[in-house]
């Protein structure tokens, strides 16, 4: 098409389309039909690059995850001062022993829609692993290096509007550039925006709710214009819809408007009642609509209160938190909104109530499900500042970049009602010296500058000496990870009136591994490379949950916690950090699969207050233990319980303060085993028994059961289905030692996407449909194709009968 044509082609086109005001803007997800490879090509940019070999893949994508595991790969020779070691060591699985390091390429091509002449598009990027460089149709147009950062680069002046265009990325992964697992390649979506010269900045508009009570809520609403002579009408509605209130306003103040705007009767968001409401706002230049966007958001109070913390919509309310990393276990770091709403919903059933995003932003995501599902947030932004924790880590690039990371975190985010505090970093070593104490204020400042309304805190693990250079004392809210011993000199010597349990416990396990004798320990090991679920082993920087507990309990000052962590992820295999295999975590209250550990329902026993919690620990086939020792633990909400063995009473526990273990859980320490039935019987506080729970001793593997989190999912290419597979005995007991190779074949409407046991030694791939049960559990998660069907798995093993499950996409 010659210029002339194509001009007056673009002007019909804009003409039609104008009719309809959402075509003032377009949003595209780039999510198909990428090209991949993980070589640094030189002139991978260019067009006439050949690309037919290059893999096609999906975005959100990691490169890394389908392995193979490596011990070489990333094995970091180092002295962790924060685990107060004192020399350095190899540490094989510190980030997950997958192939991660190194150069990936990316490449799409995608057609811009011809709106109009003068058009703006952006390309927005969630997230990239790691230092990206972006080039369209072989023009350089930027580089972000942070990982984990939000960014967009005007691509305006370099598209081909109305043709094929191409994009084009490189990363790179060095080597020690992290402590944990961060996954690699594009693992967040893209988008691109195509929008008219006069619009709503990118992240430009910011929406609080300065005042609320019963009959009213001031909604103020800041947004960012380009453009002259515009006015901006916004309209506010329900979560059904429905208009509640509007406004129009032509006042600009260089380029920023600001309403306030009132609703009627507010429905508040809260943790049981996450009501959103969707701001609705056209931007007018003289009577032509240019630009328009909805921006769901909460009305809430949210206070800190010195003594108590955490006032939200006026009342106290307690951080019930788990922090998380941000891989999903055999998924990798690609996020999937499937397994991220996976991940709350079991972790709303034991109670938690709080997300903490260490040490990074979070998904868009999962910032969308926490305002859907009622959790509150704390978000992170860096885990080193200047100082360095790994050789090649964020330090590299803190002096040039950290403002603008913050920057984008919060404009990015800042209208999501789950988010009630910030965090400018994690334990960095900049807690030393007076340098990091002016960072400290400086980041701060940042985040105060671009929010004022939501504090800020940092996770100090240095906390004698923040006590004493001022670090602590300019902090909101002084957050302290781990140190109980020096709770309460904090709150002495802080000036802020209470503290936060920014990281606590730290205790590990492996679900469905007992260790005898049952003792309290730290660093501890075993040959095998598993840690024990009497909930007892922590590290030498760590503690148990009862002594969080007792903090939690007895001070009002201190405001809540979040645990370290909420699920186990993918490296940092404390205690087992030299030791191969071991290539993911043992913190987590639930294991890399998404599976319980015993201590899901300690916490659940406080955390859950509607729901009856009674659990049952160890399990009960005890082969050679025949009349020896074996402590018996029960968790639950109810003061106190009966435990019988084949019918026989071993007493009755009551909880009580005589020591910290005693006030939450029920142990019978010197149960002689002998198989058959082990049984609890509750009690409520009248003393009548209300609830029990029975455990069998199993015989040999028979068959597999299958159980999917959910039957029916949606056939968007995206959605996902766990099933948790037991290994039973002919009466369909668990098998809990039970470690039977399983096949797994999926046909219909999907796809077998992965499989993992929750097993931190394991080597097997996430990706290929075999695996062995670990102490008889593992799950599979298939993923839902396009069209609507059903989808069979089967899962067979040797000398098991095998069994099929249907899932039905719609
Ligand atoms: C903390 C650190 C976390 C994790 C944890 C393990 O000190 O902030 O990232 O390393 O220790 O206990």
């Amino acid at each position: 098409m010659k210029p002339i044509y194509s001009f007056l082609f673009l002007v019909i086109l804009f003409a039609s389309c104008a009719k309809t005001e959402t075509t003032t803007r377009t949003t595209q997800s780039l999510s198909n039909e990428w090209k991949f490879i993980n070589e640094d090509i030189t002139h991978a940019q260019l067009p006439e690059t050949d690309v037919s070999h290059w893999e096609t893949v999906d975005i959100p994508h990691d490169w890394a995850i389908k392995g193979p595991f490596n011990k070489e790969i990333d094995a970091q020779k180092v002295q962790v001062t924060q685990d107060m070691e004192k020399t350095a060591r190899l540490r094989t699985g510190r980030t997950g022993a997958l192939p991660h390091i190194g150069v990936g390429w990316y490449r799409k091509t995608f057609k811009v829609p011809a709106l109009m002449s003068g058009q703006k598009v952006l390309l927005v990027f969630d997230g990239a692993m790691s230092d990206a460089h972006v080039w369209i149709n072989g023009t350089k147009v930027g580089n972000h290096p942070y990982g984990y950062a939000y960014f967009y680069f005007d691509i305006s002046e370099h598209i081909k509007p109305g043709q094929e265009n191409l994009l084009a990325v490189r990363l790179e992964n060095k080597e020690s550039s992290s402590r944990w697992y961060p996954g690699a390649g594009i693992y967040r979506k893209v988008q691109l925006i195509v929008k008219n010269q006069v619009n709503f900045k990118q992240w430009g508009t910011f929406i609080s709710t300065p005042f609320v009570s019963e009959e009213m809520a001031q909604v103020n609403i800041k947004a960012e214009i380009n453009g002259e002579d515009v006015k901006v009408l916004t309209e506010i509605k329900d979560a059904d819809g429905k208009l509640v209130a509007s406004n129009t306003s032509n006042e600009i103040f260089g380029n920023k408007t600001e309403q306030n705007i009132a609703v009627p009767n507010p429905k508040l968001w809260d943790i049981e009642t996450p009501y959103l409401y969707t701001a609705t706002m056209k931007l007018y230049q003289g009577n032509t609509l240019k630009d328009e966007q909805n921006i769901r958001f909460g009305i809430r109070s949210v206070e800190y209160k010195r003594g108590f913390g955490l006032v939200l919509n006026g009342n106290v309310t307690k951080f019930k938190g788990v922090c998380l990393h941000h891989d999903l276990g055999p998924l990798g770091a690609a996020v999937n909104k499937a397994a991220l709403k996976r991940q709350l919903t079991i972790l709303k059933d034991m109670g938690c109530n709080a997300i903490r995003s260490s040490h990074n932003m979070p998904s868009i995501e999962q910032l969308e499900l926490c305002d859907e599902m009622g959790f509150i947030f704390l978000a992170e932004s860096f885990d080193e500042w200047a100082k360095p924790k790994v050789k090649n880590g964020y330090n590299r690039f803190f002096n040039e970049w950290a403002e603008k990371d913050v920057v984008n975190l919060v404009r990015a985010t800042r209208n999501h009602p789950c988010i009630v505090m910030w965090s400018s970093g994690n334990e960095v070593p900049d807690q030393w010296g007076n340098e990091g104490v002016k960072l400290a204020k400086w980041l701060q400042d940042i985040f105060h500058r671009e929010d004022p309304t939501r504090p800020v805190t940092v996770g100090m693990d240095q906390v004698g000496n923040t006590l004493k250079n001022g670090f602590g004392a300019i902090m909101d809210i002084p957050g302290l990870n781990y140190r109980l011993p020096l709770y309460n000199e904090a709150y002495e010597r802080f000036p802020q009136g209470f503290i936060l349990g920014s990281e606590t416990a730290s205790t590990v396990s492996s679900r469905g591994v007992y260790k005898f004798p049952v003792e309290q320990a730290k660093m501890k090991r075993y040959d095998d490379f598993q840690s024990s679920s009497y909930d007892l082993e922590a590290c030498s920087w760590s503690n148990i949950p009862d002594e969080d507990f007792y903090w939690q309990d007895n001070f009002d000052w201190v405001i809540g916690e979040f645990v370290w962590t909420g699920f186990d992820y993918l490296g940092e295999p404390t205690p087992y950090n030299e030791a191969w295999p071991s290539r993911s975590s043992y913190f987590g209250i639930c294991d890399l699969a998404g599976l319980p550990k015993d201590r899901f329902y300690l916490y659940r026993s406080r955390w859950n207050t509607t729901d009856e919690t009674l659990h049952l620990l160890p399990h009960w086939n005890w082969q050679g233990r025949e009349g020896k020792s074996t402590p018996v633990f029960v968790y639950t909400n109810y003061n106190s319980a009966e435990l019988f063995v084949n019918g026989k009473s071993q007493g009755i526990r009551t909880k009580n303060k005589e020591t910290l273990l005693t006030r939450n859980r029920l142990m019978w320490m010197d149960v002689k085993y002998e198989p058959g039935t082990v049984k609890v019987v509750a009690f409520d506080d009248d003393g009548n028994a209300v609830a029990e729970k029975e455990m069998h001793t199993a015989g040999a593997p028979h068959h597999v059961e299958l159980m999917a989190d959910r039957t029916n999912i949606s056939a968007d290419g995206n959605d996902l289905s766990y099933i948790t597979v037991s290994v039973v005995d002919k009466n369909g007991n668990l098998c809990p030692t039970a470690d039977n190779q399983l096949s797994f074949s999926v046909s219909g409407a999907g796809k077998f996407r992965a499989v993992c046991n929750g097993d931190a030694t394991s080597l097997e791939l996430f990706h290929l449909p075999t695996m062995k049960a670990f102490c008889g559990l593992l799950v599979v998660t298939v993923q839902a194709a396009k069209n609507p069907g059903e989808i069979e798995l089967e899962v067979s093993g040797e000398n098991l009968q095998s069994k099929k499950i249907v899932i039905n996409a719609k």
